[in-house]
């Protein structure tokens, strides 16, 4: 086995018990510590000045090389280009779109230096794999400073319709620099399905079966949906019944039942319309008010982004309001707690509540639907309420499927999920727990792996100059 470079821009931390938001991180983490190799990208760090050279730490099998950003590049890169204009258009929201030239400029600035940092690591045999939206174009400048390796990439995001993507004005940019890898994983079939067909109306490029071609080569561009480690997880969460984190968490609920959510503040995650379904539920059954407690957690993301600092108000707003119409003096209808939380904690509050409520608007997989499930009792599981919208909901066709734009369903969905019989919360759990066997983290990581290694290098590779523009050979 060839060594494995896993590249993004969000790298996990490492050590006892740190909270790691974002389902990358959390699912990287596990795919490398178990395989081993070198995990490179962002450190976290924004600095004021030159940054310095890549910091290399080791953690078991894990080398973690990491580059600070300086202020600006952070602003423009991360702030401007990736999370302004890039993550909204990926999720479908084009009106979100914040888009600026100088921004993009910088997007491509730091890609290119993040391979050049890459290429002195690299060893001829490695395999290299790019994560994630960030670092589209890190493929084509690696290419361009002669890397012949095998290097994929895998999309956390969806992948909207080519009528939404054409909406950025840079948008051939990101198509060349898709086909400059050997191999493109996306989430669900359709995101495969709109990639390859936006590379067919962008590069002319002809699309046969999973397969992108020009005169000059071919990539591959196919499904590979995430997962994550059941096994693992499902013994993690039956040691934490004791904890005292799950222990308090129950004695607060005082014999309610719990009806747990966890999203990042992003307004992909549909938190606003949740808040309006439990709403329409406290107003369509009152005499539920005492019987069930709504716990969410969202730790704060990207406050940078104004979207992102609307939204936070607009949630906190929502979430006051109804509290304050349905509180009594001993209990709230709604706990909310912006901060994060260590997974093993997270997977003890899981196994505690009788419903994962998981309603983004869009999402790519959403691996807290995953988690939901596999921290659950067998004996006695609670029951997952997840958005159709969500890439999860192709596997988990078991959980109570809901429109999240529609408040009149998810409400009925929370009332169904609460009053359950057991025989159902078994059934439904079983062929959730199977679809969670069949693909685990290791089955998506190693099935990624052996496409890309087994894949014969012969791909449109880009001309790309340095800091240039990239022109796509014919
Ligand atoms: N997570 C965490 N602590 C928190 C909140 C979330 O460790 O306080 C983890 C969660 O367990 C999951 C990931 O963050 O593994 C969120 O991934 P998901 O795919 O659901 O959403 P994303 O944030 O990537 O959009
Ligand atoms: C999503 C993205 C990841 C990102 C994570 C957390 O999962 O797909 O690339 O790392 O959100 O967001 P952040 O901006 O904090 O890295």
């Amino acid at each position: 086995m060839p060594r494995l470079i896993v590249v993004s821009n969000r790298v996990a931390h490492f050590g006892q018990d740190e909270a790691n938001t974002g389902g990358l991180a959390t699912a990287l983490k596990s795919a490398l510590e178990d395989q081993g190799g070198i995990w490179f990208g962002w450190s976290g760090e924004v600095v004021d000045g030159e940054p310095s050279p890549p910091k290399r730490e080791q953690y078991g099998a894990v080398t973690r090389a990491t580059v600070d950003l300086e202020r600006d590049a952070f602003h423009k890169f991360y702030t401007g280009f990736s999370n302004g204009a890039l993550w909204p258009l990926l999720h479908y929201r084009a009106d979100l779109m914040d888009f600026h030239h100088a921004e993009h400029e910088a997007y491509q600035q730091v890609n290119e230096r993040f391979a050049a940092a890459l290429m002195r690591l690299l060893r001829p045999d490695d395999v290299i794999w790019v994560h994630d939206y960030h670092l589209f174009p890190l493929g084509s400048y690696l290419r361009a400073m002669g890397a012949h390796h095998r290097i994929g990439f895998f999309l956390h995001t969806p992948f909207p319709p080519w009528q939404v993507m054409s909406a950025l004005p840079v948008h051939a940019r990101i198509a060349e620099a898709l086909a400059a890898y050997d191999i493109v994983g996306t989430q669900t079939d359709d995101d495969a399905q709109c990639m390859r067909e936006f590379l067919r109306r962008t590069l002319h490029l002809t699309v046969v079966g999973e397969e992108c071609r020009s005169a000059r080569g071919r990539m591959r561009i196919s499904a590979f949906p995430i997962s994550i480690d059941g096994d693992r997880i499902a013994a993690d969460a039956a040691r934490t019944v004791g904890s005292l984190a799950s222990q308090n968490l129950l004695k607060s609920l005082d014999g309610r039942a719990l009806v747990i959510s966890v999203d990042r503040l992003d307004y992909t995650k549909g938190i606003p319309q949740r808040i309006a379904a439990i709403e329409y539920f406290l107003k369509r059954f009152p005499e539920r008010l005492n019987d069930v407690s709504f716990l969410q957690i969202a730790p704060p993301s990207r406050d940078q982004v104004p979207a992102y600092r609307r939204l936070r108000k607009a949630v906190e707003e929502a979430i006051g309001r109804l509290n304050g119409q349905y509180a009594g003096f001993d209990s709230v209808p709604i706990t909310y707690l912006r901060k994060s939380f260590a997974q093993s904690t997270l997977f003890g509050f899981y196994r505690a509540a009788n419903v994962g409520l998981v309603t983004p608007l869009r999402d790519g997989m959403n691996l807290v639907a995953k988690e939901y499930v596999a921290c659950q009792d067998p004996r006695n599981p609670g029951v997952l309420v997840l958005s159709s919208m969500a890439g999860a909901a192709k596997e988990l066709d078991a959980a109570l499927l809901v429109n999240p734009h529609d408040p009149i369903a998810a409400s009925a969905a929370i009332r169904q999920a609460l009053d359950m019989p057991l025989g159902e919360r078994i059934e439904r759990h079983q062929a959730l727990m199977q679809r969670l066997k069949e693909n685990d983290l290791e089955t998506w990581r190693d099935n990624f792996l052996r496409s890309l290694i087994n894949r014969p290098q012969e791909i449109p590779i880009p001309h790309l100059k340095p800091s240039g523009v990239i022109a796509v050979a014919p």
